[in-house]
């Protein structure tokens, strides 16, 4: 028995290895032809991009390019033109914000009853979407080619937080000519906020409510084993991975990306299993099965994930470990040159000024309750935090649930109407 469960053991490890290996090595030949693909039989959304896929439902979607300060170069989306809102939009302007190895699209993989991005611009909000730097929209720069210059992927969510938001607010607030935004941020898209507040307080002000789903700041309590190996992993490899210019990951066109999407969308089963593996990730103990249905797994994987820097995910190793939500930490020495202190120090919670509304679900392995309570004590003015009702709500769920209409949509819906003027 002890020597089957070894082997069984082995051969876990030996997969995952291979599959993470998978994730970081691009081949030539990749990505594959969307051409090919489609008489592969995979279902049409997931190859399409945002503006396409938005189309085929009936909205009207722009592109708009922004350059941040230090010359990353990102793709936001605006939807004109939403298929059942028929009055003048509502002002100020919404900015919503993907999280960890997502893009614009995770808000609308779920189809036009449930993507949040549907929900949002139905409701006639002036719906913005963000895409952060080294994800397949925003694998840009003005000096640097992310395919030669392993400086472009030297960034962490400091970074995101300190140039990719402010960047993106700015181009918001100038293209529409508002003074204010109200900003909805999935996980990461929260914490990178939260840097934002902390380190550039004058953007903070240009924001009239921040909602954060499953905000993620302090990861101390994180359940995933499988989140917190992976990270972990990534932050004792971070060195040698560098070394061999290994510093893009979990990129769309990298050889597992392609075969797990090729996977998912096979068949009824291999979805299944593809949605399974996704709970696993959230949380081992508890699934919310078929909450998530066979079609967005299907199209989901098609965009999922979407590529970050390997040091952004060693760095949620280091978060792991953290009781704070503080600064990148350098190790000892080098904390003392940068930051004058053996410790990084911690983001300024109290310069969180703007209102909050916080929406969590309590069965979420990624961004543990008790994380987010945390978080919740430590900023000034947060006007309700609120546990989504269903105690099987987990962090997937959040953008690729079906039931998001009834779940988080209503109370988002309130405190966007309370925050916007007629
Ligand atoms: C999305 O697809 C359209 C139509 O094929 C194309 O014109 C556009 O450049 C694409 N946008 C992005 C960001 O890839
Ligand atoms: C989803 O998968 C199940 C099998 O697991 C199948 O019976 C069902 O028809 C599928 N649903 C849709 C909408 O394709
Ligand atoms: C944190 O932010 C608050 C509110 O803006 C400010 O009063 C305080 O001085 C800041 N603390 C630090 C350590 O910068």
């Amino acid at each position: 028995m002890a020597s089957k469960r070894i082997n069984t053991f082995k051969v876990v490890f030996v997969s995952l290895a291979v599959v993470a290996v998978g994730f970081i090595i691009r081949t030539p030949w990749l990505p594959i032809r969307r051409e090919l693909k489609a008489s592969l039989g995979y279902p049409r959304d997931s190859l399409l991009n945002f503006t396409e896929l938005t189309a085929e439902y009936g909205y009207v979607s722009e592109e708009h390019e922004v350059v941040t300060e230090d010359g990353y170069i990102l793709t936001m989306f605006r939807i004109v033109q939403a298929r059942n809102c028929h009055q003048k939009k509502r002002s100020p302007p919404v900015l919503l914000v993907h999280g960890l190895l997502q893009s614009s699209d995770s808000f609308i993989d779920s189809g036009p009853n449930a993507g949040l991005a549907y929900l949002i611009s139905d409701a006639c909000y002036d719906l913005w979407l963000g895409n952060v730097r080294g994800n397949y929209y925003s694998r840009g720069h003005t000096r640097l080619d992310p395919n030669k210059d392993p400086k472009y992927w030297k960034f962490y969510i400091d970074e995101i937080g300190y140039y990719d938001i402010p960047a993106m607010i700015d181009h918001v607030l100038d293209y529409t000519g508002n003074d204010k935004l109200n900003y909805i941020g999935f996980s990461q898209g929260s914490g990178t906020f939260l840097v934002m507040c902390s380190e550039r307080p004058s953007y903070c002000e240009k924001v009239q409510l921040l909602i954060g789903l499953a905000p993620a700041a302090r990861q101390f309590n994180t359940k995933s084993k499988l989140f917190r190996t992976l990270t972990q992993t990534f932050e004792v490899l971070e060195g040698p991975l560098e070394n061999y210019g290994l510093v893009e990951v979990f990129s769309k066109g990298a050889v597992s990306q392609e075969f797990v999407a090729f996977f998912c969308q096979l068949s009824h089963f291999t979805g299944k299993l593809c949605e399974q593996v996704l709970d696993v990730f959230d949380y081992v103990d508890s699934s919310h099965l078929g909450s998530i249905t066979n079609e967005t797994t299907r199209v989901l994987f098609g965009h999922f994930p979407a590529g970050t820097s390997l040091h952004n995910m060693a760095r949620y190793g280091q978060s792991m470990k953290s009781k704070r939500f503080e600064k990148f930490n350098y190790g000892k020495e080098k904390n003392l040159v940068m930051y004058g202190s053996e410790e990084p120090p911690r983001y300024n919670l109290s310069a969180v000024t703007a209102p909050v509304v916080c929406i969590y679900g309590s069965n979420d392995g990624l961004v543990d309750t008790k994380d987010v309570e945390w978080l919740v004590g430590k900023i000034p003015n947060v006007i309700e935090s609120i546990k989504v009702e269903d105690p099987l709500w987990n962090h997937m769920d959040v953008t690729y649930s079906q039931y998001t209409s009834d779940t988080i949509f209503p109370k988002i819906n309130e405190y966007l109407l309370k925050y916007t003027s007629a």
